[in-house]
């Protein structure tokens, strides 16, 4: 008899953005002349940048030529790539990161969900709420949780990120051994200083904790006083993993392409107390169980460095931040507090009710979609995420029909 894996059965019906399409596929289906606006999942609307799309064709070329064509390439990346953002996204900075610490992945999702894999079953682990459901889901199926409980998996440390905190969530109390962390945050939009960073920081070389840092949304920090990498802060390398992407920098949703940096550093426990390499440890992983992202993919991903590159994303930035605006604005005019928005592509909204109700409520009066706060967590209760990811034209037409959808109740 072929037996599962029980923790499946503690994991909630189904992952949020999957029951979200749900419920909309159904609303549509009844529904099949109203034209929905999409601002639940962050997924980017406009095209890849010009000088990626030309590195992307010229690679593929590359392919059609048995002088030029690439089979297997390294399941770490190619150094053209990993060069580039060693040098652009952190030495720039200050952040001493080098090329062979960079491993290039197809996601920032993927490589969230699999790095737990290397730590042991009784790892104490923290989580930010409202955090990315990825965090946590990919912990109660490695089986590191007991049931879900009033809304929170027993067995996990919750570090609450809430108004009375500004969003910012506090140290945990008790001891634990890793620590998600998300700024520009995932679904609040919330960004941290140096100041506030800095605590975790010291807090995992005291406990020989890590720090998994995910910043997926780092190309809309508009701030150049705010830390745009873990690294910036002094003693991180030995104590943090950053997970990086170029879904939001760069417009990769469907391309898939994103990077994950583990300094040398950085260090793990066996049961005896000694320490082995964390670098070690995820080579080892990914050259089993991955065989790299595509040579025209990374081709792609390298033109995001070259000076068009630059300024062709910063545009794609500007252009979902000046949306970010305008979500802000109109529901700050209906009465709504908002959070973010402002150096992330999200907008935090108190929506003072129940979420998936006001979710509800937003796709049947107004067409359009949210992502409800519960969703991400018991935090998250009370309040809804909107994405800025869409055409300015249909935020605008969104924002209208929401405005008319809550003055008629
Ligand atoms: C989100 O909407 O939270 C993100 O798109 C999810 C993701 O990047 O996987």
């Amino acid at each position: 008899m072929i037996r599962m894996n029980e923790n499946y059965l503690k994991l909630q019906a189904s992952y949020l953005f999957s029951e979200i399409a749900k419920r909309v596929n159904a609303y549509q289906e009844k529904n099949p002349d109203q034209k929905i606006i999409r601002l639940g999942i962050g997924d980017v609307t406009r095209a890849l940048p010009a000088t990626c799309i030309e590195a992307f064709h010229k690679a593929v070329d590359e392919m059609a030529q048995d002088a030029t064509f690439r089979g297997y390439g390294p399941e770490q990346g190619y150094a053209f790539l990993r060069e580039k953002i060693a040098e652009s996204d952190f030495r720039s900075r200050g952040a001493d990161i080098s090329a062979d610490e960079v491993f290039i992945s197809d996601g920032a999702k993927c490589d969230t969900g699999n790095f737990q894999e290397l730590f042991a079953l009784d790892t104490r682990i923290a989580v930010p709420d409202p955090v990315y459901p990825v965090y946590v889901d990919t912990n109660v199926m490695a089986g590191r949780t007991a049931a879900w409980k009033e809304g929170r998996y027993e067995g996990l440390v919750y570090l609450e990120s809430t108004d009375a905190n500004d969003y910012i969530p506090t140290l945990p109390k008790e001891k634990v051994d890793v620590i998600y962390l998300c700024f520009p945050n995932n679904p609040t939009g919330r960004t941290v200083t140096k100041d506030q960073l800095r605590p975790w920081v010291d807090y995992a070389r005291e406990h020989r904790a890590l720090i998994l840092y995910d910043a997926a949304y780092v190309a809309f920090i508009r701030d150049d006083s705010l830390p745009q990498s873990i690294y910036e802060i002094a003693g991180a390398q030995e104590v943090a993993v950053e997970f990086r992407s170029f879904s939001k920098t760069a417009g990769f949703t469907g391309t898939r392409c994103a990077y994950t940096v583990i300094p040398r550093r950085c260090q793990v426990y066996d049961s005896q107390g000694s320490p082995h390499s964390l670098h070690a440890l995820w080579d080892r992983r990914q050259s089993t169980k991955f065989n790299g992202v595509s040579y025209p993919i990374q081709r792609a991903a390298e033109a995001v460095f070259s000076p068009a590159g630059q300024r062709q994303v910063r545009e794609l930035s500007d252009y979902y931040l000046a949306n970010a605006a305008l979500i802000r604005e109109a529901l700050g005019k209906l009465g709504f507090k908002c959070v973010g928005g402002d150096h992330a592509p999200y907008v935090w909204v108190k929506a003072n009710m129940d979420s998936w109700k006001f979710f509800d409520l937003l796709l049947q009066k107004a067409g359009v979609v949210c992502t409800p706060g519960g969703g991400f967590g018991r935090c998250g209760e009370g309040y809804i995420r909107f994405s800025a990811f869409n055409s300015q034209a249909n935020i605008e037409l969104a924002l209208q029909r929401v405005s008319a959808a809550l003055r008629s109740l």
